[in-house]
C-alpha cells in the first residue's frame, strides 16, 4: 500500500474461492462489497494534486499486470503504455508546447508554459496508446478501443486500491504528429490520453453525482425505453 494517503478503500481481502469455485479474493459478499467500495470511491485527481511518491517499479509492474487482465477479443493486446520517466519529461513538455503553437501560433507565453507544465506534474506519467491498425485476427477498431478502456480502468482501480490518486489527461496534443514522432508510433497506433498517478496529500470529495442506471439502461420491448429522469440520489 502507498502509506501516505488513505485514498484507497483498504487492504485487499484474503485469497479464497468464490461461487462455482471461481477465484474471487474473498467470499462472494465480501468481494461484492469490496468491489463496490473500490469502484465507487475512485475519482479523478488532477495531476497538480498528485505528489511523490508515485508507484515504485514493482507496483507499476503489478498495475500493468492488472491492465493485461482486460477483456481482449482475439488476444491482440491492443494497448501500449509508454512510461515517461523524469529524464524524458522535458522532451514531452517540448512536444506539448510545440503542439500548441502549431495549432495557435499566437499562443501566449503563459499558455505555452501551462502546456509544458502538463508533462511535469504527476510523479508517474504514462501515455496510453491504442493499437487500432489491421492485424490478424481482424477485430474491429471499436472492439479494440473497448479493450484499451478496460485495461486503463483496471490500472486506475489497482492504483486506487494501492492508495494512490489517479487522473487521465488528454487534449489536442494527443493528435499531434509531434507526439507520434516522439513515441515512435507505427501507423494505426493512436495516442489516447495520459495516465497520471501519485500521492494525494489532501483528499477532496468528488463533485457531482454519477449518472443513474436508468439514464443508460433500457429493456428491449418495454414501452418506455430510456428514462430522462435525473441522477440518482446516492
Ligand atoms: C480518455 C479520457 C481522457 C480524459 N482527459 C481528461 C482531461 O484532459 N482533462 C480532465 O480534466 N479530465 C479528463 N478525463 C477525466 C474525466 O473528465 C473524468 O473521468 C470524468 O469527469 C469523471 O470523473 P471521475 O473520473 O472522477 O469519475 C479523461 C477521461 C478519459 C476517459
Amino acid at each position: 500500500m502507498n502509506g501516505e494517503t488513505s485514498g484507497g478503500p483498504g487492504a485487499a481481502a484474503e485469497a479464497g474461492s468464490g461461487p462455482q469455485g471461481a477465484m474471487l479474493p474473498a467470499s462472494g459478499m465480501e468481494a461484492w462489497g469490496f468491489a463496490q467500495a473500490l469502484i465507487h470511491s475512485r475519482q479523478t485527481m488532477m495531476p497538480r494534486r498528485l505528489h511523490a511518491p508515485g508507484p515504485d517499479a514493482a507496483q507499476l509492474q503489478d498495475l500493468l499486470a492488472l491492465a493485461a487482465a482486460a477483456p481482449d477479443h482475439g488476444q491482440l493486446t491492443p494497448w501500449r503504455f509508454v512510461l515517461v520517466p523524469e529524464a524524458e519529461r522535458g522532451r514531452l513538455a517540448e512536444v506539448f508546447a510545440l503542439a500548441l503553437t502549431d495549432r495557435d501560433p499566437a499562443a501566449s507565453a503563459e499558455q505555452v508554459a501551462a502546456a509544458r507544465d502538463k508533462a511535469h506534474r504527476a510523479p508517474l506519467l504514462m501515455v496510453v496508446v491504442a493499437c487500432l491498425g489491421t492485424r490478424d485476427p481482424d477485430i474491429p477498431a471499436l472492439e479494440r478501443l473497448v479493450s484499451v478502456g478496460a485495461a486503463v480502468q483496471n490500472l486506475l482501480l489497482g492504483a486506487h486500491a494501492l492508495g494512490f490518486g489517479t487522473g487521465l489527461t488528454s487534449g489536442k496534443a494527443m493528435a499531434s504528429t509531434r507526439l507520434r514522432a516522439l513515441l515512435g508510433l507505427p501507423d494505426g497506433d493512436v495516442p489516447v490520453c495520459c495516465i497520471n498517478i501519485g500521492t494525494v496529500r489532501q483528499h477532496k470529495p468528488r463533485q457531482g453525482k454519477r449518472p443513474a442506471p436508468a439514464l443508460f439502461m433500457s429493456t428491449l420491448g418495454a414501452a418506455e425505453t430510456v428514462s430522462t429522469s435525473g441522477e440518482d440520489g446516492s
